[in-house]
């Protein structure tokens, strides 16, 4: 009987640590890194994201995601000419929010990248549980909006070019495929590798990680001796998503890379999505992005606060980016 051979790297020849069946390549450590960072650079090329002299900020979890992006952009910088800042908002949710900026400026350490938070409690004195509780709504649902504002308003009003999101590609063909499913689809336009600005008050967006997969983000983390978030948003709960992610896992058991193919021709025909059929207006009261005189924002703070908060937040907003 033949000896269990053990798998060795395809690029050195040493054991391997991992296997890539999508890429159909054994990997060691090192070669792995390699590999990623090679990806993200690919990535950054394929889909043009970064101008030369542009100004990028990376927006930080604390999650193996956007702490894999921070780490690849990082050492993307030289080749493609760019600067690298990052921001990370501390959403006040107990001890997962506090253990999420600890590690952040962990990494940001790590990476040599100038970073700035924003704690929700300093800046408005809620955090999103208050939040929630004040307007009777779930707490992911808020999260999500008061993170897609403060991230444009600070993308803003640090003057940068593009802000960068850790979507790794398992969440995006999730995303992708459950707005086909409803029909939103122009909220598939918004999906893509890169979002352009608008008129100096809607910040253009990239994903330097969209053809990455998630597990690859959590064995670059943990192979190159990162930190990163280990409990889960107390928040979080199953939904449609949960299963829409099932049966892509099992599109990829069956055909390995299925879903690259996918996002891939979902960026070449993302053109053929429909336009948001509202035209961007700015809000009356802050001047940030609105479907309607008033933005959802600030008629969420009038709600809770009273009053909206409207150029006075935009002011405390741009003090804490101007260390940047
Ligand atoms: P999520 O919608 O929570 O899956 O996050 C998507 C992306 O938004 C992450 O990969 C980050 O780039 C960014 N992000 C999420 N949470 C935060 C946060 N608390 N602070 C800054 N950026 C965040
Ligand atoms: Fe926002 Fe869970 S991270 S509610
Ligand atoms: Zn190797
Ligand atoms: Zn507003």
């Amino acid at each position: 009987m033949n000896p269990i051979r053990e798998a060795l790297c395809s690029r050195c020849g040493r054991p391997a640590d991992t296997y890539l069946r999508y890429a159909k390549l054994n990997l060691c450590k090192e070669h792995f890194l390699d590999y990623i960072l090679a990806r993200v650079e690919d990535t950054v090329k394929r889909y043009r994201m970064i101008k030369p002299k542009a100004r990028i900020l990376a927006a930080v979890s604390g999650g193996k995601d956007s702490s894999t992006m921070l780490l690849t952009l990082s050492k993307l910088t030289g080749k493609f000419d760019f600067e690298l800042t990052a921001l990370h908002i501390d959403l006040g949710i107990d001890e997962y929010s506090t253990e999420a900026r600890m590690i952040v400026e962990k990494v940001c350490r790590i990476a040599g990248i100038r970073y700035a938070i924003i704690g929700l409690e300093d800046l408005l004195g809620l955090s999103i549980p208050k939040l929630a509780r004040r307007i009777y709504r779930p707490p992911c649902s808020i999260c999500g909006a008061v993170k897609r504002y403060l991230l444009n308003l600070a993308g803003v009003e640090a003057g940068v070019d593009m802000v960068a999101l850790g979507h790794h590609l398992d969440d995006l063909a999730v995303y992708i495929l459950k707005n086909f499913l409803l029909q939103n689809l122009e909220d598939i336009r918004k999906l893509g590798p890169k979002t352009e600005g608008y008129d100096g008050f809607l910040v253009g967006r990239i994903r330097p990680l969209y053809e990455v997969y998630e597990r690859d983000t959590a064995l670059y983390v943990s192979f190159a001796g990162i930190p990163y978030q280990s409990l889960e948003c107390p928040f979080h709960s199953v939904g449609m998503e949960d299963r829409i992610r099932a049966f892509l896992d099992g599109m990829e058991e069956d055909s390995p890379g299925f879903k690259i193919a996918f996002a891939r021709s979902i960026a070449r025909s993302l053109s053929k999505y429909p336009q948001p059929r509202y035209e961007v207006r700015r809000c009356g009261l802050c001047g940030m992005p609105s479907q309607s005189d008033v933005c959802s924002f600030c008629r969420m703070m009038m709600k809770v606060l009273g009053k909206p908060l409207g150029l006075e937040l935009r002011d405390r907003v741009r003090e804490i980016v101007s260390k940047l």
